[in-house]
Order: C-alpha cells, then structure tokens, then sequence
C-alpha cells in the first residue's frame, strides 16, 4: 500500500500560451495538485518566457498553488514582485549570484506584509552539489532538483541528478524534494523510490491529448515508487 502522497506540478511552458485560462482550467479539472511556472529572463537561461503580469493574470483563474521557478539572474530584485503577483511557492536558483538568505528575507518581509503563506525553496543545477544549499537549508521549504539544464521544456531527464535527493535528505530529513525536467511515466518511479515526492511534468501531460488520464499514471507510478509497494 502507497503511504506518501506525489504532488504532481503541470509545467504551463509546454501548455497552448494563447489559451492560457482554458489549459488552466483543463488541467487543475484534469487532477494537477501545483501549476508549475517557469520565469526565465534571457540572462540566467538563453529564453525568455513570462513575468509578474502573467502570473498576476493566472491567480484570477488558478484554484491551485502558483509554483513559480525563478530562472532569473536577479531574484533578489524580482521575487517580492512574483510573491505580490501571487505565487504561492516561490524558487529560485543557488546559482544566481546573490545571497540567498536576502532573497529569503525579502520574500518572507513581502509575504508578511500581504499575510500571505508563501513556501521558499532553492534550485539545484545538474551540476551543482547539494552543499551549496547547505548554509540556508533551515531557512527554505523546498528543494528543486533539476535533471536537465534549465532553458526549455521537451528536453531528456538526466539520471544522475536524483543521485544528489539523498545527500539533501542527509541535512534534512523532511525536506520536500521537487524533481524538474524530462519526467515521464518511465522516469518517474526512479526520482519517487529515492525519496523526490513533487514532480513536475510539462510535455508529459500538456504534450498528450488526456490530461487527466497522463496526470494520474505519473501519480500511480509515483505513489507506487514513494510507498515501495504496490498501489491499491
Ligand atoms: C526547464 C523548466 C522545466 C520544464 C519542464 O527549464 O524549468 O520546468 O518546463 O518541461 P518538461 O517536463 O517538458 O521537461
Ligand atoms: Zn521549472
């Protein structure tokens, strides 16, 4: 029997952006627990998708968390304007070069000021180590592995970045671990069994015609992988 629930994340940047409010609403119907939204600015990552109007567009129709992945050189700057948008979880990368413990601190200060319950995580590159989260790790809520480089949905997951969920798991033990990039029905079950339990998916649903029938497998495939047994 299953004993931990997947928190499974739809990634919007493979969704149709000229019907964003309809893929938000298909989606969240169709069983996503979190919508996963991918800001990058053309510095930190060679794109550019969305920023804060967005997201502030989405709240009005999204009854779910907001997910907000900063790739973004300047978080320090940025985060408040994504908390004040509306982003329920909000994380950003260890790489940026700036101190991750201001960005916290701003965020906190900007969620205290609208009394908002915003969740702080950081961001591991395939090639960064988990030591580099080590210095704030009881400051945040949440871990995100990358498993492909950041830049662009569609690419292929790479295996040896779950290699780095224990090490996290080692400083501490609860830590919610997020697992992002290539996740699919056949991948999803190695990130689950070493403890990653948020997965986020873009071309695994939005890329198939059934979103609730591609939502549940990766759920069942998870649940199945994180409980170490089999789904009943
Ligand atoms: C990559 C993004 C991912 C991406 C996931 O830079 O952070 O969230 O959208 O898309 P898939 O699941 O297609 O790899
Ligand atoms: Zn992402």
């Amino acid at each position: 029997m299953n004993t931990r629930k997947a928190i499974i994340a739809p990634s919007i940047l493979s969704a149709d952006f000229a019907r964003l409010k309809e893929e938000i609403e298909a989606v969240e119907a169709a069983g996503a627990d979190w919508l996963h939204v991918d800001v990058m600015d053309g510095h930190f990552v060679p794109n550019i998708t969305i920023g804060p109007g967005v997201v502030k567009a989405m709240k009005k129709y999204s009854a779910k968390p907001l997910d907000v992945h900063l790739m973004i050189a300047d978080p320090l700057k940025y985060a408040p304007r994504f908390v004040e948008a509306g982003a329920d979880i909000l994380t950003f990368h260890v790489e940026a070069d700036i101190n991750p413990g201001y960005v916290i601190r701003e965020v906190e200060m900007t969620a205290g000021e609208l009394g908002r319950d915003v969740k702080i995580g950081l961001v591991l590159n395939p090639d960064t180590p988990p030591s580099a989260v080590g210095q704030v790790i009881d400051l945040i809520d949440l871990v995100v592995v990358m498993s492909v480089y950041p830049g662009f949905g569609g690419q292929a997951f790479m295996e040896r970045a779950v290699d780095k969920v224990e090490e996290i798991l080692q400083m501490r033990p609860d830590m919610p671990i997020e697992i992002d990039g290539g996740i699919t029905p056949d991948n999803v079950g190695i990130a689950a069994s070493k403890g990653v339990s948020i997965f986020v998916a873009g071309t695994a649903v939005f890329g198939t015609d059934d979103y609730a029938r591609s939502i549940s497998i990766l759920r069942q495939k998870a649940e199945t992988a994180l409980g170490g047994g089999m789904v009943v």
